[in-house]
This record gives structure tokens, sequence and C-alpha cells, in this order.
């Protein structure tokens, strides 16, 4: 089961073995460095986009509980592993679209995502649902990408190449590669 997207929305990175072992090497510490802060022990956390679950194990490790929800079964199968193998008991994964979050209203105190947004087609329309399943006082919390600033040394014409051919493909696949510079207007 996948969750649906809406039409001409189209997950551009796949789900290839490759891109999935990249995805793993992404801790909490790295990539919500900027949360951790502010995480409460006893907190409830959703992870919107969680993937393989790295990120969601490492901040299953500093709050009361965690939930990865993904459009992929096929990830969630792979994050249920993950949490397993590091003993982790306290994270669940759920197939589910981040439009239509599988939650009731005010369910978490904090709602995480990284990584997630230049995917989408109406971050926006995400962004309230996570709002929706947010408590009062709750936090939000988005990490993302800006593909056109981004640079490299040496200068290689074929990642120049790439880089513009990557912008053309993802927005035509609906999403935003340049979503990082958007995240404040957005939220
Ligand atoms: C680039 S990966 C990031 C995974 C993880 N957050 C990380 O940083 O390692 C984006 C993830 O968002 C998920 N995703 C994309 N569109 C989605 C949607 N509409 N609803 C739920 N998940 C979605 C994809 O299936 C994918 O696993």
């Amino acid at each position: 089961m996948t969750a649906e997207r809406p039409e001409g929305e189209k997950y551009t990175h796949g789900y290839h073995e490759v891109i999935l072992e990249f995805y793993r090497q992404r801790t909490a510490e790295v990539c919500a460095g900027f949360l951790l802060p502010h995480l409460q022990p006893e907190a409830s956390v959703l992870d919107m986009g969680c993937g393989p679950g790295t990120i969601t194990v490492g901040l299953a490790r500093r709050a009361r509980t965690v939930v990865g929800v993904d459009a992929s079964a096929g990830v969630v199968e792979s994050a249920r592993r993950r949490a397993r193998e590091e003993g982790v008991d306290n994270a669940i994964f759920e197939v589910g679209s981040v439009y239509e979050l599988p939650f009731g209203d005010a369910s978490f105190d904090v709602v995480y995502a990284h990584q997630v947004m230049q995917h989408l087609s109406d971050p926006v329309r995400a962004l309230r649902e996570a709002r929706r399943v947010l408590r009062p006082g709750g936090r939000v919390a988005v990490r993302d990408s800006d593909y056109q600033t981004m640079v490299h040394a040496p200068v290689e014409s074929a990642l120049e190449h790439w880089l513009r051919l990557y912008i053309e493909v993802a927005t035509s696949n609906g999403g935003e590669p340049r979503a990082g510079r958007f995240l404040p207007g957005w939220v």
C-alpha cells in the first residue's frame, strides 16, 4: 500500500536501495540539531515523510514517543526494521500522506519534516495538516534544501548540467527544489 499523492505530484528521488542507504546515514544530531535543544523528554513527536527512519529513531531516544509517517509502505517497513534493530520501542511507523495525516487534532507536541517539503506540490496544505495535529503551543520544525544555491568544487560541467536538469525534473514532477528559501513564508 502506498498513500495517494495529488495529481501531478511525483516523488522525484524514488526508492532505490542506493538512495535509501544514503538517507540512512542521516542522524537526528545533524538533521534535527536545531530542534533537539527544544525537545522535551516527555514530548510526543510526529516525523512527516520519515523515509527509512534513522532520524526518527534518533528523535525517539530523546522523546516519549515518535510516530513516523511516510507515503511509501516499503520505507515504512524499512524504518520499523531499523527501530527494532536499534532496540527502540517508542517509535512507531505508519503509511500515510502528509496531506491527510491519519491522526486526530492536537495529537503531537512536535511535528518535524526533513527534506520533504521540496517534494510537495502543495507544501502549505501539508503544513496546515501539521498545525491541525499539533497541540496548542506545539512546535513545527522543518528543514529543507535549496538546490539553486548549491555550489561545488572543483567546478565540474557535468555536475552543473546535472543540477540544472535536476531542478527542471523536480519542478516538472510538481515539487519545489528551492524549498529552503520558502520555508518561513510557507510556515
Ligand atoms: C527525501 S526523503 C526524506 C526522508 C527522511 N525525512 C530523511 O530526511 O531521511 C522524502 C520522503 O518523503 C516522503 N513523501 C514524499 N511525499 C509524501 C507525501 N505526499 N506524503 C507522505 N510522505 C511523502 C517520501 O516517500 C520520502 O520517503
